[in-house]
């Protein structure tokens, strides 16, 4: 918990319902221990899609489909989304899921490790949501830039890690120790990288928001 736990309660608090299938698909992903993204996540991620409208979004960790639905009923209509997962037991989940919802059409769900399927494709992404494993993140950048369009954003979730993020790395367990440093150097690139601006924020486990520059044209 990186914020005081009351003064999410009260955040929490204010937020309003969100469709009877999310509710429900929320519902069932908690019951089950399946890793969706929070209430703070999900309001801040509609606010960003209605400042940016994209009409295309790839989104990196599945799950069962919580967030890419969520993220299908608050982007413009026409906008397609490439969703990533690599787990098989919850592949067929997140597509019963889009079906249920009436989204099969718009979501495209792309099985399979996500450096490899990234590399293979071409799309040119208006909105990119990172939501996979912490330690990849660093991995997965030179293919996020290839695919991300100028003016795009980029949006990562979880990089506070629980709040470990600040700690040395010899205070964080062992087994963590590669994650802690992977998501460091991350965040380094992010805020360091020519092309990006980034906005890291305390909001939920720590989310970082970077937007795309455009490329400096010659002057004539
Ligand atoms: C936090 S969950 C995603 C939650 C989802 N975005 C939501 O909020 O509804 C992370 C997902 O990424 C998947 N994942 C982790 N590493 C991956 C990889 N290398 N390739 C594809 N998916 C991966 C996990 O199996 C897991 O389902």
């Amino acid at each position: 918990m990186i914020v005081d736990e009351r003064m999410i309660t009260f955040i929490n608090s204010l937020e309003t319902e969100n469709s009877e299938i999310l509710e429900a698909i929320e519902r069932e992903a908690l019951d089950s221990y399946v890793p969706i993204i929070r209430k703070e996540m999900q309001s801040f991620l509609k606010v960003l899609l209605t400042i940016q409208k994209p009409m295309s979004i790839l989104e990196v960790g599945t799950a069962v489909g919580f967030s890419a639905l969520l993220m299908s009923e608050n982007a413009p209509d026409g906008c397609e989304i490439t969703t990533i997962e690599n787990y098989e037991k919850r592949i067929p989940i997140a597509r019963e899921n889009f079906r249920r919802a009436g989204r099969e059409s718009q979501i495209t769900l792309i099985e399979g490790d996500a450096f490899e399927v990234m590399k293979d494709l071409a799309g040119c992404y208006d909105f990119i949501f990172m939501d996979a494993a912490k330690g990849q993140y660093i991995h997965y950048l030179p293919e996020v830039m290839r695919l991300l369009k100028e003016g795009g954003t980029l949006v990562s979730d979880n990089v506070l890690q629980d709040g470990d993020i600040i700690e040395s790395r010899f205070a964080v367990e062992r087994r963590n120790r590669t994650i802690h440093s992977r998501m460091r150097e991350y965040l380094y690139e992010l805020k360091h990288h020519e092309m990006l601006v980034t906005s890291i924020l305390p909001l939920g486990d720590g989310v970082a928001v970077s937007v795309k520059k455009q490329s400096i044209k010659d002057a004539k």
